[in-house]
């Protein structure tokens, strides 16, 4: 059973192999619409923390391959209070093709995928999130036709987000710098991971914001405080302070850099409206490759 619920699971082949189906899938789409791969299948939606990006793209790129998708709520199910994982996991099984997991512990998907007899995908958990970086993988080859060689500089938490880089980016050649503030570093294995992928790849953990946006192809960032540290909200604010993607840090990197964000942001923290709607923004690229990169997922482990 093949499943995404680490990026540190797929080798480069696989990764290429999904992106080049979502770019057919995309060309397909405008063309006229798709083929019904998934005709009759039905993918499980596991929602335990809110979503726009990921519930849509998952539910209409289900509609346009032919499927249907079932959204389950963090209401519904209650993964692991009302019932175990585990009878989640075999339940579902037995009636839906696939399953989409967004999840508060890494854990709870890897459990997911042990006990399931369909594939799951990590739909963001704690630790990753690995649907993010292929549509955002697609986005820099649709607009740099290249991944390798490219200097991503991901300015921020050490988050899931970080961590997905970490695990997809230097695979496919791409040098990634993680500037955080101290204490907010991405997991070691993570790192430990993006190093021992070679592909002339480079990857580095820096406490300065500017020292990584230097001659940068991709400025990269995503919030300070994650779905589940409301809590700590105050203190991140304090401690993230400078760690911001605003028109300096653009004149410091490429004249044509990429302007990149997961979505939701949060305008005047850790980027500045004016720069998230700049000529090198292409944030609303990534949130529609959301669709066609899960497409190519889809298609890969479903069809
Ligand atoms: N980027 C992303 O995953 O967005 P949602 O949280 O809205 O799904
Ligand atoms: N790091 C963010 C990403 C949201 C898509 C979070 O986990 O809330």
């Amino acid at each position: 059973m093949r499943h995404l619920v680490s990026l540190r699971d797929w080798g480069r082949e696989e990764i290429w192999e999904a992106l080049e189906l979502s770019l057919h899938l995309k060309r397909e789409l405008r063309a006229g619409g798709n083929r019904p791969l998934l005709k009759g299948k039905t993918l499980g939606l596991i929602f335990q923390k809110p979503s726009l990006r990921t519930r849509v793209s998952f539910e209409v790129g289900m509609n346009q391959l032919g499927g249907r998708a079932l959204y389950l709520g963090p209401e519904e199910i209650r993964l692991g209070e009302r019932e175990t994982v585990e009878d989640v996991a075999r339940v579902l099984s037995r009636y839906v093709d696939g399953l989409m997991a967004r999840v508060f512990g890494h854990e709870i998907v890897e459990e997911l995928a042990r006990f399931a007899e369909v594939p799951v995908i990590n739909g963001l958990s704690d630790l990753e999130h690995p649907c993010q970086i292929l549509g955002d993988l697609l986005t820099i080859y649709e607009k740099r036709r290249r991944l390798e060689g490219l200097k991503l500089a991901f300015i921020g938490d050490g988050n899931n987000v970080a961590h997905a880089w970490l695990a997809g980016g230097p695979k496919l050649g791409v040098s990634v710098t993680i500037a955080c503030p101290e204490g907010y570093e991405p997991k070691e294995e993570f790192v430990e991971h993006a190093k021992a992928q070679g592909a002339g790849a480079k990857v580095e953990v820096v406490h300065d914001p500017e020292e990584a946006a230097r001659g940068a192809d991709i400025l990269y960032t995503d919030v300070w405080a994650s779905m589940g540290q409301e809590a700590e909200l105050e203190r991140r604010r304090r401690a993230f302070r400078g760690f911001q993607i605003n028109e300096r840090l653009i004149g410091l990197a490429k004249p044509d850099c990429l302007v990149m964000h997961c979505l939701p942001a949060h305008y005047g923290e850790e980027i500045t409206y004016e720069a998230a709607h700049s000529p090198n923004s292409v944030i609303y690229d990534q949130a529609e490759n959301r669709l066609h990169g899960q497409k190519g997922v889809l298609a890969l482990l479903l069809a």
